[in-house]
């Protein structure tokens, strides 16, 4: 009999993370596979002594990329791809991959590293960014979920306050794409098919996420709409994505991919639980 560790990151209070992961190990052992939920801190990293008994496989719902690395390094097939959930754990990163692919997306400029202790204020270079750019603009930090770390700019003032605040940080300069404000669509796709898709939309926010307040409904996607998410799923190496695709002036744009994207909302919204595609997917995969 085959066993899988669901693993997801225990240092987070929320319910959902602990949500998600039961929904997989569930349809795992509906697949007829012995799941057991872990959190990260449960499996010791230990290098000398190893990790004893393995699993047949991992599906790692978690960021902690040095775990899902140490796993994989131990011969166990984790999901997504631990190179995969660090391409996407940094908007930034995935972005500069996206864009080597040609997928379309908002226009985006990553900015510089600067060091916490110092600042490039005076040298010229965010007035560039802004003279470019055009107000309003988005600034997104690389590392961020649920809408949390993504700013809708629209003054000089708050422009230059939050190119401050985040010295030290990895974030971007992005198009802002005004068709789109409060609307999106999020796309769950598995193994280069897609299994259920949402439409999100908010009338009190820019961002479309539902735990800002987002509402939404199951969708029938255009061809283009298929064919965009499908690409950058592709693009990034993702077996399972969330894709949350724009409303572009001429068509879809990519907002991001997500390598460990919540299933619970989509599962309520279209009735289809993600959950049972992705360990039907490992079962194909695996010898
Ligand atoms: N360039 C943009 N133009 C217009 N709206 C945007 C743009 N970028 C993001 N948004 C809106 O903000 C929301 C959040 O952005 P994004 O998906 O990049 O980050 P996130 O939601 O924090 O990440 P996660 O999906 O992992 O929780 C999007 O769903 C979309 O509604
Ligand atoms: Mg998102």
């Amino acid at each position: 009999m085959k066993s899988c560790w669901v693993i997801y990151n225990g240092s987070l209070i929320s319910d959902k993370f602990a949500d998600q992961a039961r929904l997989v190990a569930e349809a795992a052992e509906r697949a007829g596979v012995r799941a057991e939920v872990r959190k990260n801190y449960e499996v010791m990293m230990d290098l000398q002594r190893g990790i004893g008994s393995k699993p047949s496989f991992v599906v790692f719902l978690d960021k902690d990329i040095l775990l899902a690395t140490w796993l994989k390094a131990s011969g166990i097939p984790v999901f997504n791809d631990p190179e995969v959930i660090e391409t996407c754990d940094n908007k930034a990163k995935q972005y500069i991959r996206l864009a080597a692919e040609g997928i379309p997306m908002p226009r985006t400029v990553i900015a510089p590293k600067v060091y916490p202790a110092f600042s490039i204020a005076e040298t010229g270079y965010f007035e560039r960014v802004l003279a470019d750019f055009g107000l309003p603009m988005i600034i997104k930090e690389g590392h961020g979920s649920f809408g949390a770390k993504v700013y809708l700019i629209e003054t000089e003032e708050a422009f230059f306050e939050k190119v401050e605040s985040l010295r030290g940080v990895d974030f971007v300069f992005q198009e802002f794409i005004a068709s789109s404000r409060g609307r999106d669509i999020r796309v769950n796709t598995v193994g280069g098919r897609i299994v259920a898709a949402m439409y999100r939309h908010s009338e009190t926010d820019f961002r479309a996420n539902i735990t800002n307040g987002g509402v939404a409904e199951p969708i029938e996607l255009t061809e283009n709409q298929q064919h965009l998410a499908l690409e950058a799923a592709r693009a990034v190496g993702a077996e399972f994505a969330g894709v949350d695709l724009l409303f572009g002036q001429d068509g879809p744009l990519v907002c991001e991919v997500n390598a460990a994207a919540h299933i619970r909302n989509i599962y309520n919204v279209t009735g289809i639980n993600v959950a049972d595609a992705m360990i039907e997917y490992i079962l194909e995969k695996l010898p």
